[in-house]
């Protein structure tokens, strides 16, 4: 076996903490269908590009790896529009109940589910899909993600109508699937962040959060 020494500080330095990664602020415009009420969400990444479409946040581990991971935390009956990529993502909800709904054209849903914690779905290449938090509280979902270009193609896909709506917000993406962001995104971010905490702060309050 040709193995590499890892030193005891480099290997410290490969632990994500929920604790920590808590403490460090999401990305609640990762993607341009975030601007969107329905699909309000903030964004963790972990361990590489995830499927952003913004270029502007580091993951929490820059250490190369061939996959990518990721965490959403989203509020009550919120998660990304329908969209769909060109390599596999799969899913594990970590707190709460979550729909999956799928198709093989923007236009169509064939298919739904409900999963739960510890349950796994796995996403071809090229599947529609969307998904929400359907529980009465904030809820969290861990994903990995095949490895994958960045920014050398329109990714995610989106449907026409959701293009279309983020793009009375300011909000849209080029040819290489990069935000095209407007003069005062940081403000939109900040803003949208607050808003988004607020709502599951609100959600939350006289209910005893999930560990
Ligand atoms: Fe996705």
């Amino acid at each position: 076996m040709n193995q590499a020494m890892t030193a005891n500080e480099e290997m410290l330095k490969r632990i994500i903490r929920h604790k920590e990664l808590k403490q460090t602020e999401g990305v609640p415009l990762m993607f341009i269908d975030s601007s969107l009420d329905r699909h309000y969400r903030i964004n963790y990444s972990l361990i590489g590009a995830t499927a952003s479409e913004n270029d502007d946040y580091k993951p929490f581990l820059t250490q190369p790896h061939k996959f990518h991971v990721g965490m959403v935390k989203a509020p009550q009956l919120c998660g990304p529009a329908y969209h769909t990529h060109d390599y596999i993502e799969s899913f594990m909800p970590l707190t709460g109940k979550w729909r999956f709904y799928f198709g093989n054209s923007p236009d169509e849903i064939e298919g739904e589910t409900i999963i739960e914690p510890w349950d796994f779905i796995t996403l071809p290449a090229g599947l529609w899909r969307g998904f929400e938090n359907i529980t009465e509280k904030e809820a969290w979902i861990f994903a990995v993600v095949e490895d994958h270009p960045v920014f050398e193609a329109k990714d995610p896909y989106w449907p026409e109508a959701v293009v279309e709506e983020a793009e009375k917000l300011g909000m849209k993406s080029d040819e290489n699937g990069k935000m095209i962001k407007p003069d005062n995104f940081k403000q939109m971010e900040r803003e949208l962040y607050e808003k988004v905490i607020r709502m599951m702060t609100e959600k939350k309050s006289g209910i005893k959060e999930e560990k």
